[in-house]
């Protein structure tokens, strides 16, 4: 297959690395990939092309042009900006949900309306549009406090906080923009659960957990997230009623999807089910229209069933002749490197050094995110750098070998966190 990814972070080049692992008897890889714009490792793996990916018109021409097969969307906007629309519209087979279905993450509000519609367990929530309206919200559900701008992009406008002043700031600030959402606070640990959809049926793949704020001990503010484990050892000993995959898929990703199409937006692409496993169930805190990051660096890495023709059978309508995907039972896990000054400020033109000693630790591979060549220098770009991937026969090798390869990279003022699935690897 002739397969564009659309994307430059992380998330594509574990996407592109992974497609890449399907190789013909001769050892050269089967599918011919093609990444925009990409970024400086995914250069070193396959061709890429710059073009600006969430311009409908520009990647429907490049895509027919050039006979594309399977166009792979990796980030929200070229969903939000109606690249698949474009691309369904000439017949041309994509991973990735119209603008209409992209807004399960695009507007909590939509998504709440969706859940409440398909019965989809999820936490109370109130929608504000005044702050008046905002603080009696605050003052029914009481602290812990979660209060969130509708209509922005995951973590961003986000505060679960037990000061009360601070929730009616934060939906004070927000409210100059946009509705808030006031919600039920979860409590218990959060899973990420990725599924193929191809409009009717979902398959899942291997639960993941994201570490999402800066600092150890889930201190400082929110990221886009600084590390990820897949699998979750701990999931079977929760005494959870069942299996965890299949309540999520009868509970929360089917009905969803089934909503989605009767309502006339079938959503064709990867449904990104945020959950919280509360004691009275697993329950929906967000959904995203895409591939996670960095927990597709966690998951893929474990998949044995070739992604190609999942995404491209997601993408035509052939999911349920398919059998589910298969993992291996290593565990992956994955550390991000991120610029000094991030998330508030992060510091660029940095020179890295280090990788080829990194990469030479057993059993990791590094996924670029914002890299860049400059003559023969490789510079960070942007906020999270780097993600480094260890798998391992367990959580304590995976998380030594991740460990033993990010330290062994050198960028000046560059972070991590030191924690990454430490709580997993101890119990
Ligand atoms: P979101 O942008 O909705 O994913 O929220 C960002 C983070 O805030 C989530 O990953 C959770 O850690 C936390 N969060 C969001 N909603 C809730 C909630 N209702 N209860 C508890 N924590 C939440
Ligand atoms: N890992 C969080 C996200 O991709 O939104």
């Amino acid at each position: 297959m002739r397969i564009l990814v659309l994307g430059s972070g992380a998330r594509e080049h574990a996407i592109v690395t992974a497609l890449l692992r399907e190789r013909t008897d001769d050892g050269s890889p089967v599918h011919e990939i093609t990444a925009a714009p990409g970024n400086a490792g995914i250069a070193q793996d396959v061709a890429t092309v710059k073009l600006d990916a969430s311009n409908p018109s520009i990647v429907r021409d490049y895509a027919r042009d050039y006979e594309v097969d399977l166009v792979v969307i990796g980030p929200e906007a070229p969903l939000v900006a109606g690249v698949a629309d474009k691309l369904r519209a000439v017949g041309i087979p994509v991973f990735g949900p119209d603008r209409a279905a992209a807004q399960l993450e695009g507007s909590k509000a939509f998504a709440k309306r969706i859940m409440d519609a398909a019965n989809v367990p999820t936490g109370r929530a109130v929608r504000a549009t005044t702050i008046d309206e905002a603080v009696a919200a605050i003052d029914a559900f009481g602290a812990p406090y979660v209060v969130k701008a509708d209509g922005l992009a995951a973590g961003k406008g986000v505060a679960v906080t037990a000061d009360r002043r601070h929730a009616i700031d934060h939906a004070t600030y927000w409210l100059q923009y946009a509705p808030v959402l006031v919600e039920e606070f979860l409590e218990g640990p959060e899973v990420s659960l990725f599924l193929l959809s191809d409009g009717q049926v979902v398959v899942p793949l291997s639960p993941a957990q994201d570490f999402k704020r800066v600092g150890d001990g889930d201190t400082g503010p929110n990221t886009g997230g600084m590390g990820a484990y897949s699998p979750l050892p701990w999931l079977d000993q929760l005494g959870l009623d069942g299996d965890f995959v299949d309540t999520v898929i009868d509970t929360i990703a089917q009905p969803t999807i089934r909503q989605l199409a009767a309502e006339g937006t079938p959503f064709i692409g990867l449904l990104y089910c945020g959950l919280i496993v509360t004691r009275t169930g697993v329950k929906v805190i967000e959904f995203n229209a895409r591939f996670g990051d960095p927990e597709t660096q966690v998951v893929l890495p474990r998949l044995e069933t070739p992604l190609a023709a999942l995404l491209h059978a997601a993408a035509t309508g052939g999911l349920g002749r398919l059998p589910y995907p298969r993992f291996t039972t290593d565990t992956a896990v994955t550390v991000v490197l991120a610029s000094e000054g991030y998330p508030e400020e992060p510091a660029t033109g940095r020179t890295i050094f280090g990788l080829d000693e990194a990469a030479a630790v057993r059993g990791v591979t590094i996924a670029h995110a914002a890299t860049a060549r400059v003559d023969d220098r490789l510079v960070a770009t942007g906020g999270r750098v780097l993600s480094v991937v260890a798998t391992g026969a367990d959580v304590h090798e995976a998380r030594e070998r991740a460990y033993e390869a990010i330290g062994r990279i050198r960028l000046e003022g560059a972070h991590y966190r030191t924690d990454i699935a430490a709580a997993a690897d101890r119990s």
